[in-house]
């Protein structure tokens, strides 16, 4: 066990930031220092159950967190005297206005997908950048659906196979927690500009990527359904297609001949494998839609936005304050700590071919 932990704080206490604080709380050479938030509601009263430290972000919510029952352990500006690092999970745009007081503090800062490229200077998807995040001050952790869009496309734009990518997004209606507030039924929303954010993000992690993405969003809640078509610039066989996304971590293939045929029974999967909030990590893959004619790869994938940055942001906190500079031990590190695989079912779903167990050697970028 490393002697010396990275002092981490947790800035926004929702949907992302408690899953953060959890996670972090999981490594053995991190310690969480506080989590802050403004809201005195149940979640951040779950954090008192946990135990875990509360500052209030905006001092002049402080009285309303202690009216709750919270027991507020000091400012923020204390918080990030604490902390080497700090996560930022607040709403999009509000981890902006955070910057200067992280500056000021002297802490580096990791931001959500939510904040613009041009805020941190730096776009991070752990399997595609680590390297270059070492040492910085400032990264965004991208959107859920860049993240995955990044894992998937690095398996072939790493091996010289991504001609051009392009990819359509049905993106969930809102987030369970507040779908009382933001729902939409009996409708869906396709987004009117073109390309969608994610495609000049993913350019942002994987530079001279020809990525295209549209997206809308539909009433469900529970994840975001991707279709992505790769022209490759040679023609890719099933079985190395297979093999290539086998290989690249933090994928994962369901199959609808399992009875995995949507996004609520991929997410019933999670739930009967006892997963924390029954998350996943991964980006599932449906195995049985994999296609490909020799000119283009099709794919057909599941994305839980709740959960899949979750190990982006524990290994960004490595390379940015430098504990680890080998991508692959953060990663396996992670994915231990979390519980993330390569096979939900490795006991009756083997391997695709005959490979051995995915290894973190990776091809280098092109
Ligand atoms: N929800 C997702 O699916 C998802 C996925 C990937 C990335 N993200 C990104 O993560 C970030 C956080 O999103 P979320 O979904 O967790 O939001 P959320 O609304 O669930 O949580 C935000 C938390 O921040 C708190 N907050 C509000 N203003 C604050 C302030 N000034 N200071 C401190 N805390 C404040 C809120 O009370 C809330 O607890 C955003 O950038 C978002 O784009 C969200």
């Amino acid at each position: 066990m490393p002697t010396v932990k990275v002092r981490v704080a947790v800035n926004g206490y929702g949907v992302i930031g408690k899953r953060v604080a959890d996670a972090v709380v999981a490594q053995d050479d991190m310690e969480l220092v506080g989590v802050a938030d403004i809201a005195p509601d149940y979640r951040l009263r779950v954090a008192a159950e946990r135990g875990y430290p509360i500052f209030a972000s905006v001092e002049d919510r402080r009285a309303a967190l202690e009216a709750a029952g919270l027991q507020v352990c000091g400012s923020f500006d204390d918080l990030l005297g604490a902390a080497d690092i700090v996560v930022d999970c607040t709403p999009k745009k509000v981890g902006a206005s955070n910057k200067p007081r992280y500056e000021q503090a002297g802490v580096r800062a990791i931001f959500q997908g939510g904040e613009s490229h041009e805020l941190a200077g730096f776009s991070f998807v752990a399997q595609v950048n680590y390297a270059e995040a070492i040492g910085r001050p400032f990264a965004r952790v991208v959107s859920c659906n860049t993240t995955a869009l990044c894992r998937v496309v690095h398996a072939f734009s790493s091996r010289g196979w991504s001609r051009r990518a392009r990819a359509v997004l049905m993106r969930r209606a809102t987030d369970p927690w507040e779908s009382h507030v933001n729902g939409m039924i009996n409708t869906a929303i396709p987004e009117t500009k073109v390309p969608s954010h994610q495609g000049p993000d993913a350019q942002t992690v994987i530079p001279g990527l020809d990525i295209v993405t549209m997206a809308g969003s539909g009433p469900y809640n529970l994840s975001h359904l991707h279709f992505l078509m790769v022209e490759t610039t040679r023609p890719v066989g099933l079985d190395e297609l297979r093999d290539a996304l086998w290989q690249e971590p933090r994928l994962a293939f369901v199959r609808a001949t399992d009875g995995l045929g949507a996004l609520n029974s991929v997410m019933e999967l999670m739930r009967d494998l006892r997963r924390p909030r029954g998350d996943m990590w991964e980006v599932a893959i449906w195995e049985d839609s994999l296609a490909s004619d020799g000119r283009e790869l099709y794919l057909t994938m599941q994305v839980h936005n709740e959960s899949i940055v979750i190990p982006e942001s524990i290994d960004a906190i490595r390379a940015l304050t430098g504990i680890e500079h080998d991508s692959g031990r953060s990663m396996e590190k992670t994915d231990a700590s979390l519980g993330i695989v390569k096979s939900f079912l490795p006991t009756t779903s083997p391997a695709p071919t005959a490979l051995p167990a995915p290894g973190r050697e990776k091809v280098e970028a092109k």
